[in-house]
Formats: structure tokens, C-alpha cells, sequence
């Protein structure tokens, strides 16, 4: 193995946990030198992760080579291999995870599996240069409420059912309408929203800490059906209920802990409409509401490059026998040795 300072020494970092396939390369300081991204686009419907995995295992190699033009670093350069090892859909993850372990052992560098949500919390706090946030992380996937707590992260809270982005993905595929210029359906969502001007009242969810989004989602399917309302207005109501939901829990999870610093993460962090709930709960808990840009929001490379950085020089490795894929792996099972 490779015995390196950190002045020239890389981690490599691969994402593929869901529709995404991602290298990033982050020096071990925390400078983020290329961080390359090719989405699966599902011709309808949602993801085929099997569909999503052949994509991935075709695109790997020129996401590879792109994030070492990129970063002007050559293959014998990397100290690390790091990969997303969960939580996931298991074909992606899979892809993933061979490349990586093909990549660290033809390099003869070691391998660090990394926890999907935990990178994104890391990648935020690199970014926005918060110390101990509260981290909303609201994407297709995911919506969890963490903070760090006694050595590790903690869920404060998470939805029972489906996610929030997966919520406005499926309103928006019934309600009929489509991605132009490859929008999220979030974002379609989102503009239409901001012409809404009626509130109508929808099921709204929070069962003590978590959040259950099915029925509101069905509530809006029936009302679609009904056709009594403008979409807009639908689109309005949606955003309106079920941000104050995720809202509601991370303001309970910052009064709780009492940390000054609010992250928002996850491809629907990129809703202005959220954005500003969140910031008027951080504001008035005196907390800073910290922005992280958009390329380090939704599923990217980087944000496992620099969290295998920070687990490696922690003493922490993957044998090869243990890098299998963990598709439902929480955050709190993870020990992190890296904050005090
Ligand atoms: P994960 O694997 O972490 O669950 P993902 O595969 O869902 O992530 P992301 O890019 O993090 O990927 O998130 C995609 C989600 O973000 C989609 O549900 C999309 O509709 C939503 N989204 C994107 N832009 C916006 C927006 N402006 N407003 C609301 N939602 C948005
Ligand atoms: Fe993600």
C-alpha cells in the first residue's frame, strides 16, 4: 500500500446509489478537483434500477477517465478508492461497488465504503463550513432529519413512507406533466407552485418526530382525478403541506439539540420555496441557515471522495470481503471517528 503526505495525496470517490453515476476526486485538505456526473434518464416512469445499473456499468468508464482529465490527476496518483456502499437501490449499488473494488485493487490502494446520507452531510459542511448542523436531507430517496449526537448521526426524523422528492415526482407524472429541457419534476412542480394562489387543505402528517406523506399524495391524486382545481393551485397546496412537514421537525430537532447551524440537502434543497421555510426556522432558533451549491446538493462523486478522506485518515477501511452493498444501512450505525 501506498504510505502518502496529505499534501499530494487523492481520494477517489464513487457514487451510484440511485439514478446517478458519479466520480469525484477531493485531495485529502478537502479540495474538491473534479466531481463528474452522468444521470440515467428513464425514457417514463420512475427508475428501473436494473435499467439505471446498465446505465451505470456503460457509463463508467468515461466518468473515470473525464474525473482524471479533469482533476489533471493520473490513476498511480490515487491514495484511496472510496464508494457509496448505502443506502441504495441494490443493482446500482452493486455497479458501483465492483468498479471500485476493481479500481483499488488494480492500484493496489485501499478501499473505503462510505455511508450515502452521511456524505451528504459531510459534503455540506465542507462546502458551507458548518461545524455541527442540523441536516435536512429531502431528495427522491430520502428525508431524514440528523444531527450529530455522542459519536454518530443521529435520525431526529424521517418520513414512514415515501420520500418528499418521490412525493413530487409522482404527483407531477399523474398530474400529467413533463420534464422540458430535462427539469426535475420538483422544479416543474416548483414553478408552477409559484403561481398558485389558493390553499386547499390536504392531509398533513407529522407523527411525533416523523412524517408519513402517502396520504397526502393520494388525497392529490383523487383531487387530480376531480379536476376541480388549477393545477397550480394543486402544485401550491402540495409544496405548502408537505414542506411545513419536514419544517415542523427539523425546527423540533434544532429547539432539541440546540445547534446554531441549519444544512438542507438533497435534490429538492434546490426548491426555493423550502429554502425560505428553512431559513425562517434557522433564524428565529438563531441558527445560521447554510447554503451549499446546487453541483454538491443532489447525488455527486464528491461528496464520497471527501468522506472517504475523513474515514480513511480516521483509520478506516473496507477489506475487500466486507465491501458488500448495504441497501438499507442507516446513518446512526455508522461510528465517526472524525468529529470530536
Ligand atoms: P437519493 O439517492 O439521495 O435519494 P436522488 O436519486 O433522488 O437522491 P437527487 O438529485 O438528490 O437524487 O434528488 C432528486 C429529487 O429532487 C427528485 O425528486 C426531484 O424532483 C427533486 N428536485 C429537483 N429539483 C427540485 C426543485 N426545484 N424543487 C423540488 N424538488 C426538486
Ligand atoms: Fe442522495
Amino acid at each position: 500500500m501506498k504510505d502518502k503526505k496529505a499534501s499530494d495525496s487523492y481520494c477517489l470517490g464513487i457514487e451510484s446509489t440511485a439514478d446517478d453515476f458519479s466520480v469525484g476526486v477531493s485531495t485529502f485538505k478537502g479540495r474538491i478537483l473534479a466531481n463528474i456526473r452522468s444521470q440515467y434518464v428513464p425514457v417514463e416512469g420512475g427508475i428501473h434500477p436494473r435499467e439505471a445499473a446498465r446505465h451505470h456499468a456503460e457509463v463508467a468508464s468515461n466518468v473515470l477517465e473525464e474525473a482524471f482529465s479533469k482533476s489533471k490527476i493520473k490513476p498511480k496518483n490515487v491514495s484511496v478508492v472510496s464508494f457509496s456502499q448505502g443506502p441504495g437501490l441494490g443493482p446500482c449499488l452493486r455497479t458501483g461497488a465492483t468498479v471500485a473494488r476493481a479500481l483499488a485493487s488494480y492500484l493496489n490502494v485501499p478501499l473505503v465504503g462510505v455511508n450515502h446520507c452521511i456524505a451528504h452531510v459531510e459534503i455540506g459542511k465542507l462546502k458551507t463550513g458548518a461545524k455541527d448542523p442540523v441536516t435536512l436531507y429531502v431528495s427522491g430517496g430520502n428525508t431524514i432529519v440528523s444531527a450529530f449526537d455522542s459519536g454518530r448521526y443521529r435520525v431526529f426524523g424521517e418520513t414512514l413512507d415515501i420520500a418528499l422528492g418521490n412525493c413530487l415526482d409522482v404527483f407531477a407524472r399523474e398530474a400529467g406533466l413533463h420534464q422540458t429541457e430535462g427539469k426535475p419534476f420538483g422544479a416543474v412542480v416548483e414553478d408552477l407552485a409559484a403561481k398558485g394562489k389558493n390553499l386547499i387543505p390536504l392531509p398533513y402528517s407529522v407523527k411525533g418526530m416523523d412524517i408519513s406523506l402517502s396520504g397526502l399524495l393520494t388525497a392529490l391524486t383523487n383531487l387530480l382525478k376531480r379536476r376541480e382545481y388549477k393545477l397550480e393551485d394543486l402544485c401550491y397546496s402540495l409544496q405548502e403541506t408537505a414542506f411545513s412537514m419536514v419544517t415542523e421537525v427539523t425546527e423540533r430537532a434544532l429547539a432539541h439539540t440546540e445547534k446554531k447551524e441549519v444544512l438542507l440537502t438533497g435534490g429538492v434543497a434546490a426548491n426555493k420555496r423550502l429554502q425560505l421555510m428553512i431559513k425562517a426556522i434557522a433564524e428565529e432558533h438563531d441558527a445560521r441557515f447554510c447554503a451549499i451549491p446546487s453541483e454538491f446538493v443532489v447525488d455527486n462523486g464528491a461528496m464520497v471522495a471527501w468522506t472517504g478522506v475523513l474515514a480513511y485518515t480516521h483509520g478506516v477501511v473496507t477489506p475487500i470481503d466486507k465491501s458488500f452493498v448495504k441497501l438499507r444501512w442507516r446513518l446512526e450505525e455508522v461510528e465517526i471517528p472524525w468529529v470530536e
